[in-house]
């Protein structure tokens, strides 16, 4: 118990100061619950409003892909560079070390591997499971015009009501079918989709023409995903022009692990997305720290 007799009497209400009532800068997240900010200020950080995700998932239908292979070797030394790890609970309880602090983004769909119909998927997390590992968010897949379009939603709202009763955002992703032209006028309906639906996030990919038409019709914040491995510059290029057109942040995956220096390419990207380093320049850096390796 508080000792008494060091009860000051003297008080200080600071009258001529009005009670701080700030809005929270996250595009369309201002009405969120505390705890969905709190953990949104997990993934995008606070200082820039932006992030640089590491996206790992791919094993949840792909197997062990190149670069995933051997998760605790390859991947846990990025860690301190990304701003948030976007991983399955399989890989987060094996391999991630619980003293990682940052976002966790739990990738929560899944179902089919890449044998088969992969917009078939159901929804493969529980939220309780969810909070027993303390994530940020859940991702799930939204196919829109693939063949199992309306269930995959259906995932995503669900998930969505899940995730509302307890604070948890959820990231919807767009999956692009390997038949569907990618561009604008796609990427714009995709992503609305998943915002009018509930996402908190969306993940798109980028597209060379009128991106900021994808930015700007969508209510909440966008980040995009990689794609295939492609030049180092071309990636950072590419990571420059979507956060000039919108962006809130990238999620990368092959981009940054199947580089032929992953923590340097992580780290650039980092430069790029929170600093706005110009590509050629980040690439420069990107040359340099790949010698110092
Ligand atoms: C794909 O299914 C996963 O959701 C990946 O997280 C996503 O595609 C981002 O990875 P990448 O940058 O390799 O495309």
């Amino acid at each position: 118990m508080a000792d008494k007799d060091a009860v000051q009497e003297s008080h200080n209400y600071h009258l001529d100061k009005p009670a701080r009532n700030e809005t929270f800068a996250l595009k369309g997240s201002n009405s969120l619950d505390w705890g969905a900010k709190n953990r949104l200020s997990n993934i995008f950080a606070p200082e820039t409003g932006r992030t640089v995700m590491l996206a790992v998932d791919h094993g949840y239908f792909l197997g062990a892909t190149t670069g995933l292979e051997r998760i605790d070797v390859t991947i846990v030394p990025l860690l301190p560079y990304a701003d948030t790890l976007m991983c399955t609970r399989g890989i987060l309880r094996s391999t991630i070390p619980p003293t990682f602090t940052k976002g966790i983004v739990l990738r929560a769909s899944g179902g089919p591997s890449i044998l088969k119909e992969l917009s078939n998927e159901e929804i493969a997390v529980d939220i309780e499971d969810a909070l027993r590992l303390n994530v940020a968010a859940l991702a799930v897949q939204v196919f829109v015009g693939g063949e199992y379009e309306t269930k995959s939603i259906h995932n995503m709202t669900r998930l969505v009501d899940a995730g509302n009763r307890y604070g948890v955002p959820v990231l919807g992703v767009t999956a692009v079918g390997k038949d569907m032209v990618r561009d604008a006028k796609y990427m714009r309906l995709a992503t609305r989709v998943c915002a009018e639906l509930g996402a908190s996030y969306v993940k798109t990919y980028y597209v060379d023409e009128e991106f900021e038409t994808v930015t700007a019709s969508c209510p909440v914040p966008i980040v995009i995903a990689g794609g295939k491995k492609v030049s180092e510059l071309d990636a950072l290029t590419m990571a420059h022009r979507a956060i000039e057109q919108g962006a809130a942040g990238v999620d990368m995956g092959r981009n940054v692990f199947q580089s032929e220096a992953p923590g340097a390419m992580i780290q650039v990207l980092r430069k790029v997305v929170h600093e706005g380093t110009p590509p050629r320049e980040a690439h420069d850096i990107f040359e340099t720290l790949k010698r110092k390796k």
